[in-house]
């Protein structure tokens, strides 16, 4: 596991935004894993910015997000696929039907999951996988305790989960309870992983995930087994790291 560390939130976007530019540059038709929440909102701003200077296409670029909110309708503006549009794919030239995310208005959710494992599959894997990680070390919705064998599936957030995203919210009692998410054995699958640290708020568990053993109450520490996997992280995000001079690879 390759740690990056930079100045801050911007300096991380960037950082970001170039290693996907650079994939897409790379080869034909490529497999984005999407995330959402606070973390990637300045990664696509990067990318729309060098969409309108440098037309870089992504005509050929297919994405699948990590995971949706169970009964939100994709036009509610706390959805994750209104957030997609809204941050990225409304500004690129991405044809709408490349871009999958799991439906939150499934009636059928069970099926809703293994269609979307299917999906993933068919498309050949995800490319390059971009992540964030929860206060509780959750990736995706893949909250402390879930399998490390876990595939796609319906997942109940928990407390800490809800609490922090209820900023997105009028109040926490309107954060969904479960949401759909890709399960941690299909993170795995992705050829390259990209994962995003910043501030003082997410410092804890950055440390816990260089430090603690690999273990399910941990969710991201399974990144260490993954061969290709990128932290790029700002100072606040290392500032446990760095006072307890841990010597990073
Ligand atoms: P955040 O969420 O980017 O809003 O901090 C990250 C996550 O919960 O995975």
């Amino acid at each position: 596991m390759k740690v990056v560390e930079v100045e801050n939130y911007d300096e991380m976007s960037k950082v970001a935004a170039k290693t996907i530019i650079e994939k897409i540059k790379q080869e034909q038709n490529v497999v984005l894993g999407l995330a959402t929440g606070g973390t990637p909102v300045g990664t696509y701003k990067q990318l729309v910015i060098d969409y309108k200077e440098h037309m870089t296409s992504y005509k050929n670029v297919h994405t699948v997000n990590l995971d949706e909110y169970i009964g939100l309708k994709e036009t509610d503006p706390t959805s994750y696929a209104y957030y997609m549009k809204e941050h990225l794919f409304n500004d690129i030239n991405i044809p709408i039907v490349n871009t999958h995310i799991p439906s939150g208005e499934a009636v059928d959710t069970g099926k809703e999951c293994e269609e979307y494992e299917t999906l993933i599959d068919s498309l050949g894997g995800v490319d390059l996988q971009l992540l964030g990680i929860g206060e509780n070390g959750h990736i995706g919705f893949n909250e402390p305790g879930t399998s490390f064998h876990s595939k796609t599936s319906v997942v109940k957030l928990s407390d800490t989960t809800r609490k922090a995203n209820s900023i997105y919210f009028n109040g926490l009692e309107e954060v969904p309870t479960h949401a759909i998410s890709m399960g941690i054995s299909t993170i795995l699958k992705s050829k390259q992983i990209l994962l995003l640290v910043s501030g003082k708020r997410k410092a804890e568990v950055l440390y816990r995930l260089l430090t603690e053993d690999i273990k399910e109450e941990l969710p991201a520490s399974i990144l260490r087994k993954h061969p290709n996997v990128t932290i790029v992280a700002d100072f606040e995000a290392l500032s446990i790291v760095n006072e307890k001079q841990l010597v990073l690879s």
